[in-house]
Parts: C-alpha cells; sequence; structure tokens
C-alpha cells in the first residue's frame, strides 16, 4: 500500500458495509486460546497488524495458529502452562498485546522479554508493572517502559483499584488472576470496555460481576471456543462520523459489535441530532451485535467528559475531525490519555486540524471545536497512527480541495482495506 493517500472530496456517504472483525476481542480471544487445551476458531478475525502480533507471539508459547485466506483463525491451545522460548516477544505496535500478555506471562515458569516498535516502547508500563508486583512478579524495564523482561513466578491474588480508567490494565490483571492462587478482584472508578470479561466467560470462566467490579478464581482451565467475531465498533466510528456530515447521506453497517461499553459513540450522534438505528440486534459469545442505520440530524453542541471520555477514547480523534462541521461543535474534557495512544493524538489532531484552516482550542485534556467550519485540502501527517489517517481521511471528505495524507499505510495495523471500503460508499 501507498505511504502517501490523497483523498478528495464527497458529496455523499451511501450504502452498506461490513466491518473487519473487532480488535479487542481478537486479541483476548487469541491469548485464551493458547490457554485452553484443544482447538479453537474463530471467523472474522481482526485482519491488522496488531491482532497478528498478538498470533504471533501465542505461536512463539506453543500454541499452533493457522490462519486461511477467509480470514478465519483456528488455534491449537497448550494450557495453562505455555512453553517457554528463547527469542524476544515482539509486540509490534500494539499496547494491547504488551499490556495483556505480561499478565499470563507474569505466571509462567520461564522468563520473557517483550519488545515493540519506536511508538509502543516510548507508551507507560508502569500501569501493568504496578498490579503486576503486587501480585508477586518481577517485571525490569527501562523506566517504566519496553523492553519488559518478566521473570514469571506463583502470582498471588490482590484487590486492585487502577488509578487509570483502562480496559488493557484490567484485562492484564484478570489474565493473571486466573492464574493466581486465591480470587483477584479488580474495581474500577469509571467502567472501561468488558470484553476480558465477557471472552474469559465465553471459554468457560467463572466470574463474578457487580457494577464496576469484577472477582476471577485462580487455577479454572478453559474450554476451547468456536466463534464468529463481531464487526469493529471503533471501524465503525469512521464511516458513521463520515455519514454524519453529509444531509443526504443514508449509511447501513452490518454485524457491528453493540457492547454498550462500546457504542457511546452511537449516543453522541444521536445527541448531535442524528437518527440512529439498531436492527436485528442478538447476542453472541455474551457480546451484543447488529445493524446500525445512520441518517444525519440537524447537530447541537456536544460536550464529551469524564465516564464518556473513557468509553470514548479510541472514537475521539474522529469526531474531533468532524467537530467543525456540525453545527453545534464539540468539546472534549478529561482525554489526557489520549497523550499516550500509538501517537500523542491531542496534539496530531491539533496540528492537522489547523493545517486544513480550522480553529481549534486545545486545552490540557481536551479540545474546544467550535461548529460551522469551512475547512481546506492540507497535508496530514498521520505520524504514523491508524487512527489519526483514517480520522483525517473522513475531515477531507468534506474538505475543499485535496488532502494528502503522509504514511498512510498505518491504517494496517487495524484496518488494511480502510481506503478501498471508503471508497465503496463515498459518492463524489
Ligand atoms: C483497548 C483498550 C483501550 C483502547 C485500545 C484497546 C482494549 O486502551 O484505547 O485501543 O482492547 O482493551 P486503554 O485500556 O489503555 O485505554
Amino acid at each position: 500500500m501507498n505511504e502517501t493517500i490523497t483523498v478528495s472530496s464527497a458529496r455523499n456517504v451511501l450504502g452498506s458495509l461490513r466491518m473487519p472483525g473487532d480488535k479487542s476481542i481478537s486479541h483476548r480471544y487469541a491469548m485464551l486460546a493458547a490457554l485452553a487445551p484443544g482447538q479453537s476458531r474463530f471467523e472474522n478475525f481482526a485482519p491488522g497488524a496488531d491482532c497478528a502480533s498478538s498470533l504471533d507471539c501465542m505461536r512463539r508459547l506453543g500454541a499452533v495458529v493457522e490462519r486461511a485466506n477467509d480470514g478465519s483463525v483456528t488455534i491449537d491451545g497448550v494450557g495453562l502452562q505455555l512453553k517457554a522460548h528463547s527469542e524476544a516477544l515482539d509486540c509490534g505496535n500494539s499496547g494491547s498485546t504488551m499490556r495483556m500478555l505480561s499478565g499470563i506471562l507474569a505466571a509462567q515458569p520461564f522468563p520473557s522479554e517483550l519488545i515493540g516498535d519506536a511508538s509502543l516502547s516510548r507508551r507507560p508500563m508502569k500501569r501493568i508493572i504496578e498490579p503486576l508486583a503486587q501480585m508477586g512478579a518481577r517485571i525490569d524495564s527501562v523506566d517504566g517502559h519496553a523492553p519488559l523482561r518478566i521473570t514469571g513466578t506463583n502470582l498471588h491474588a490482590i484487590t486492585y483499584r487502577p488509578p487509570v480508567a483502562s480496559a488493557q490494565v484490567k484485562t492484564c490483571v484478570l489474565f493473571a488472576g486466573l492464574l493466581a492462587e486465591g480470587t483477584t478482584t479488580v474495581e474500577e472508578a469509571h467502567p472501561t470496555r468488558d470484553h476480558g470479561e465477557l471472552a474469559l466467560r465465553a471459554f468457560g470462566v467463572e466470574l463474578e460481576r457487580s457494577r464496576n467490579t469484577v472477582s476471577i478464581r485462580g487455577g479454572q482451565t478453559l474450554t476451547p471456543l468456536a466463534a464468529y467475531i463481531p464487526g469493529d465498533s471503533s471501524s465503525a466510528a469512521f464511516f458513521l462520523c463520515a455519514a454524519a456530515i453529509f444531509p443526504e447521506s443514508n449509511l447501513v453497517l452490518d454485524g457491528v459489535l453493540l457492547n454498550p461499553t462500546r457504542s457511546a459513540l452511537l449516543d453522541v450522534l444521536a445527541a448531535m441530532g442524528c437518527r440512529v438505528s439498531m436492527l436485528r440486534v442478538e447476542e453472541q459469545q455474551g457480546e451484543l451485535v447488529g445493524t446500525i442505520g445512520l441518517i444525519p440530524g440537524q447537530a447541537r453542541h456536544v460536550v464529551i467528559a469524564g465516564a464518556q471520555t473513557a468509553l470514548l477514547i479510541d472514537e475521539l480523534p474522529v469526531l474531533a475531525a468532524i467537530a467543525p462541521y456540525t453545527s453545534g461543535g464539540i468539546e472534549v474534557r478529561d482525554a489526557a490519555e489520549l497523550r499516550v495512544k500509538e501517537s500523542d493524538r491531542l496534539s496530531a489532531v491539533t496540528r492537522n486540524l489547523q493545517a486544513m484552516g480550522a480553529q481549534v482550542e486545545q486545552t490540557g485534556d481536551g479540545w474546544r471545536i467550535p461548529g460551522n467550519q469551512n475547512l481546506h485540502g492540507a497535508e496530514i501527517e498521520s505520524y504514523h497512527d491508524h487512527r489519526i489517517a483514517m480520522a483525517f481521511a473522513i475531515a477531507a471528505l468534506r474538505a475543499e480541495g485535496e488532502t494528502v495524507i503522509h504514511h498512510a499505510d498505518c491504517v494496517a495495523i487495524s484496518y488494511p482495506g480502510f481506503f478501498e471500503d471508503l471508497e465503496r460508499v463515498v459518492e463524489r
């Protein structure tokens, strides 16, 4: 794929699409399948490089992983004790792989080293090192960053209240808790996506859950799983936001994940005045899945803050990228976490919006972006961050003139077919 992509303006967004399998669920299924003795099989497994990193790590840890051309993956699991390996495990660009896998490796009777690319090596790992150390693990890092050297050992249960709202941290502690002695509890201040909990249950693990608390008893065995992975709701966000900015658009997305901890964008779009419909909703492996329809409407000013920010964390770049085209504008607060994603997404969005001529105020932990603005095409830098490249491909659709996105090939981290799918629903 080309490193640089030119996106010209569009007239409308019309038609229907199916999304690639959800990235968050695919990571978790890949890891748990390796711990389940027997064969698991997943259809519509996430096609991006991030989940390939998880599959590759599990392969090196003894699982037999086969990937077919139709997107399905079979994994022959090893059991709770994985196979020792000699080389470092490469997590690529994937924070999910490094953080969640650390929870499993901390309890293995062998040492491991986890490495990542330049972006991942800059991302904070203290957030998982601290709870795992409390459970008895020894993890050496470079001042809280990768490479992580994990000396596996017998872990003991803890009760943990994560200081940051992070599903990756919660899942890491739950995975470690599965392999620890005793019952481990995670109590969250703000709820985060619950795919870790639902995936553990789908593999036959018993969990206790109440509002923001989840407990897991260590030493439970897993049963292999056969599942169709729902369409990624964070990928769907780009198309929904594209449809929201053209008055005549009409978009249908089939088979999309509708888990309430991932569908806050639908509430925001509805609050902005769009007509959002959900059809054929069903439950698969504890996850809600259905068809989303979107017809744009009169926009109102929207403020995103607190618990809602935590639930929208991956959708904020694209919401900010379309904010100038809404009539009410958008304000985002409490989003300092965006600074430690694949890039500093707060600054990346601000700089790119400004390059397109937008008025935007970056605050310490968010943005204030007025509506009713006209943008022009510009040179966009993705900062090698897939969600920045895709967010500005959407902003480009309503800009005057052409937009050139540099390092656009990074979309392959989560959505290799993104630009082709975009062309399918865009009318010029
Ligand atoms: C993810 C959780 C989020 C999200 C990431 C995937 C997950 O990260 O940004 O893309 O699958 O648990 P944090 O939990 O660190 O906020």
